[in-house]
């Protein structure tokens, strides 16, 4: 089934609410109130509209969050079933500091066609369209999975470039990075656009490879299922968080998801910068009024767009 393309509208607008709401706090040294901003504004947009949604990817679960927490049903209840996968303030620390890539975000699809990931760890590898599918395999290691990327992509290993969130966890993946001389570009946080950076005309980087967040994970497979792009995740649970896993219906904890097991079927994804970046410009107080970018995304309607729109203050 596809999704009509009305809703299209209706969730930038979700997410523009929530960018603007999350835009009082840029530079206040204060994640967590950023991160409130755009919580609340998206859940009240989310409420007008006529659906049933879920959320399967949110704020945590129920036990750890008050709102838009995983299961809570979102909109009217009167229209079709949606799973939403949100994420309203991604870069709370670049936005707290005023720094570029701070965006709010969310995917929506048919109802059982969003992974349910809980808010842990998850290991990736990330590549752009136009390769075999399934190509890289997170089993295979860095090195042979650069090796297969620089055959397929019939580049030189030097000159590809791999973005890597700079973690201490990441070490070992850097090292043999650099053994090989492949590029790094670095990100400091922020990794749905570190994955996203593999798409597009001119895409930045040739892979993504670390460990993010999970939800994370899913927003970005979403994007890059409308684009031909590829990630393979595969959570990293603690005793603790395997039981949280559970809860959600994962009893595969090793499994390995590709962008399929992720995202089936059609979906529209959103994100509205906070602070300029690599997806969209951020919000712009006017005075009176405020500007706002949307990177938009229809997957079966083909719609890959940016939107501008002014709300009054
Ligand atoms: P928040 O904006 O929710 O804080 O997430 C930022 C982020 O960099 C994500 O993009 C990334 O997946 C995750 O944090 C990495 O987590 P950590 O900072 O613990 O390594």
């Amino acid at each position: 089934m596809l999704i009509d393309p009305k809703f299209l509208e209706l969730f930038i607008k979700v997410t523009e609410k929530a960018a603007i709401g999350a835009s009082r706090f840029i530079g206040k040294n204060d994640k967590i109130a950023a991160d409130k901003g755009a919580v609340d504004p998206m859940r009240k947009e989310l409420n007008k509209i006529n659906m049933e949604g879920t959320v399967v990817i949110g704020e945590g679960e129920m036990d750890e969050a008050p709102m838009l927490y995983i299961g809570e049903r979102l909109g009217t209840l009167n229209g079709p079933k949606f799973d939403i996968a949100v994420d309203p303030l991604e870069g709370t620390k670049f936005t707290a500091n005023n720094l570029p890539n701070a965006f709010s975000v969310l995917a929506v699809a048919n109802k059982g066609d969003l992974l349910s990931a809980p808010d842990t760890y998850m290991e990736k590898i990330v590549i752009g369209d136009n390769l075999p599918k399934n190509l890289l395999d997170i089993d295979n290691g860095v090195e042979k999975n650069i090796k297969i990327l620089s055959e397929a992509k019939n580049k030189k290993i030097s000159d590809l470039k791999i973005c890597v969130l700079k973690r201490p966890r990441h070490d070992k993946i850097v090292q043999i990075l650099n053994d090989m001389k492949v590029k790094i570009n670095y990100i400091t946080d922020g990794d749905i656009a570190g994955a996203l950076s593999v798409i597009g005309k001119n895409p930045k980087n040739d892979m993504y490879y670390s460990t993010g967040g999970g939800p994370e994970g899913v927003l970005a497979a979403a994007a890059l299922s409308c684009f031909g792009g590829q990630i393979q995740g595969r959570l990293v649970l603690n005793k603790e968080e395997e039981i949280r896993a559970k809860k959600l219906g994962i009893t595969d904890f090793l499994k390995k998801y590709n962008t399929d097991d992720m995202i089936k079927g059609d979906v529209i994804f959103c994100a509205t910068g906070v602070t300029n970046g690599d997806l969209a410009n951020g919000v712009k107080d006017l005075g009176n009024e405020y500007k706002v970018t949307t990177f938009a995304l229809h997957k079966s309607k083909k719609v890959n767009k940016v939107v501008t729109n002014i709300y009054n203050k």
